[in-house]
């Protein structure tokens, strides 16, 4: 099996996720370069990583590129590595809101480019990510390699750009809304006298418990919710409190207003 050659450029909470998760890999070379010396010492430890001292080496040493910098300095990266650009290399940007004409035009479409949405939990290696193999440079090899990096770090959806808005909107800003009901059931939990501590940690067991079952007896939500439901009893009454609240459609419109975040800042960044 021929050796893959991975790159990382900014060695952050995402990079830095990568490339712990890559490490071992087996068959793997892994390079990064970030100008903060503390994040590449993180690292030059693992048996399979080289610091480069600069992106444009990361490109020359490496076929398949991540750029995990933060969106704001993508340009400048983008700048400054283009020279070295070649039809062997394949730039995946992880930046929040750069879209790929964006990412074609900034490196004169001298690779092909890919663009991914990770999430937060794939710093745990549990994250959803989406991937866009809209540009038409790619091989079918590079889509295979790079579904299989990002499967390192969770789920892989493979969507077409156009519905990252959705993707981001349900997805990428997802976990706020999940820890944002969690934090809400355990204020009800201390609202009846648990400690915080003890409402937390049944309120976590509570979401991956429930998650597990989901997941493990495919049944369909509904009849998820209706073996909790019994006839007068208590799940019934909190539901009817929710509907008459008509907390799904809150749910429902609070997502698309992310969604219609995420068109109009697409639409800011050209
Ligand atoms: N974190 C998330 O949940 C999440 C989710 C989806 C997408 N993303 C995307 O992932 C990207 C990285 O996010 P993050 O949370 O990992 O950010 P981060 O922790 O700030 O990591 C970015 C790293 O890039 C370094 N850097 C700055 N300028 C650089 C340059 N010219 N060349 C190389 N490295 C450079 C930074 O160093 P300094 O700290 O010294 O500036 C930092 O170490 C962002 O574009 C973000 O939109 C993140």
């Amino acid at each position: 099996m021929n050796t893959l050659r991975v790159g990382c450029i900014g060695l952050g909470n995402m990079g830095g996720a990568l490339i712990s998760a890559l490490s071992g890999r087996g068959n793997t070379e892994i390079f990064g370069y970030d100008p903060d010396d503390a994040k590449v010492e993180t690292f030059v430890q693992l048996p399979d990583f080289s610091a480069r001292t600069s992106a444009g080496e990361v490109f020359q040493a490496a076929e398949f590129v991540v750029i995990a910098v933060k969106p704001q300095v993508m340009a400048r990266v983008l700048a400054e590595i283009s020279p070295v650009l070649t039809p062997r290399n394949c730039l995946i940007s992880i930046a929040a809101g750069i879209g790929m004409q964006q990412l074609r035009e900034w490196t004169g479409a001298r690779c092909a480019v890919v663009r991914v949405m990770p999430n937060t939990p794939a710093l745990v290696r549990s994250g959803v990510s989406a991937v866009c193999f809209d540009d038409p440079q790619l091989t079918q090899f590079q889509k295979a390699v790079i579904a299989e990096l990002l499967e390192l770090l969770g789920q892989v959806h493979v969507l077409p750009e156009q519905d990252f808005h959705a993707f981001t909107a349900l997805v990428g800003s997802g976990p706020a809304y999940v820890y944002y009901f969690m934090d809400a059931l355990v204020q009800s939990g201390v609202s009846f006298g648990l400690s915080r501590a003890q409402a937390e940690t049944m309120v976590a067991g509570l979401l991956a418990g429930s998650v597990k079952l989901a997941s493990e007896s495919r049944m369909e939500l509904s009849a998820l919710q209706a073996m909790v439901t019994s006839p007068a009893g208590t799940t019934v009454a909190a539901l009817n409190h929710l509907d008459r609240n008509a907390l799904r459609g809150i749910l429902i419109d609070a997502v698309g207003q992310a969604e219609k975040r995420s068109r109009a800042l697409g639409r800011a960044a050209g």
